[in-house]
């Protein structure tokens, strides 16, 4: 299992800019041979930018109606909360990219029985992300965030949901902000052919260096650190800001790669 491929950026928009290249270059990869993407999309304010660019910049560089829209958690609210990742989605990219109801399938995040929810989410992605050997629904890619915590998804620190193998979709709590939330769980992630991290902002910074550099640090208190595909790429992309413990060979830039 090759270990994560690290860049860092000098600035978030320039992150932004190479994700959204990296996305609509593995879609056109994909497609060549296959006739759907699955992307799960991350929720949170880091990938906002992202979107905005797929969805103004690249609208003409990738036949969407053959990408299916995925998340990798949700907040268990209403589709139109504020706080609903399926609403920053959908206004950032998946309304403007006018991408049909059928081709986006949100967790139901507004489920009074958010256990119900979670099985009914399993059924979805197991019907129609394609499985791989081992029975277990390989993304194309899923998109990640990463908490000054070092959670991700809506896996939080010390969460019973970090030791589910059986279920690819948990409902779990949140140590911080909207508590009850539906989640990806830990073999999905890790069955996907690509998972790429955005991180940007000092306040990442700590969390970013236990995950990637810290050997004592317990993936347990670090849930990121768990997140390192069978036989897929993991690649995270940094700001400086988000880099900045990191040991100097990883503080290679990007442009000074180019
Ligand atoms: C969520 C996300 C979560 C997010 C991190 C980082 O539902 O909030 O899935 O894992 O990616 O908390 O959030 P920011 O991008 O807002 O820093």
């Amino acid at each position: 299992m090759p270990g994560p491929e690290v860049r860092v950026f000098e600035q978030p928009s320039d992150l932004a800019t190479e994700a959204a290249e990296f996305l609509v270059w593995l879609s056109q990869q994909r497609l060549t041979h296959r006739s759907s993407f699955h992307v799960a999309l991350s929720g949170g304010s880091t990938p906002t930018a992202l979107y905005q660019r797929l969805a103004t910049n690249y609208a003409m560089h990738v036949n969407w109606p053959q990408v299916e829209w995925y998340f990798g958690d949700e907040r268990c609210v209403p589709a139109d909360h504020p706080d609903s990742n399926y609403r920053m989605a959908h206004q950032a990219l998946l309304g403007p990219l006018r991408v049909p109801a059928d081709r986006i399938f949100p967790m139901d995040g507004g489920n009074p029985n958010p256990y119900k929810a979670a099985e009914q989410y399993e059924e979805i992605i197991r019907r129609r992300v394609p499985a791989d050997a081992s029975g277990w629904p390989r993304f194309d890619l899923i998109l990640l965030g990463l908490g000054d915590d070092g959670h991700t998804a809506s896996l939080f620190p010390g969460s019973p949901a970090l030791k589910v193998h059986d279920r690819a979709v948990v409902a779990t709590e949140a140590s911080r902000g909207v508590r009850r939330r539906l989640t990806l769980t830990v073999p999905v992630l890790n069955h996907a052919r690509t998972v790429l991290f955005l991180v940007t902002g000092a306040e990442k910074a700590a969390a970013v260096f236990h995950v990637l550099e810290d050997p004592r640090a317990d993936p347990l208190d670090y849930p990121a650190k768990f997140v390192a595909p069978r036989e897929g790429r993991l690649l995270w992309y940094l700001d400086r800001s988000a880099a900045g413990r990191l040991s100097g060979t990883r503080q290679q830039l990007v442009f000074d790669e180019e």
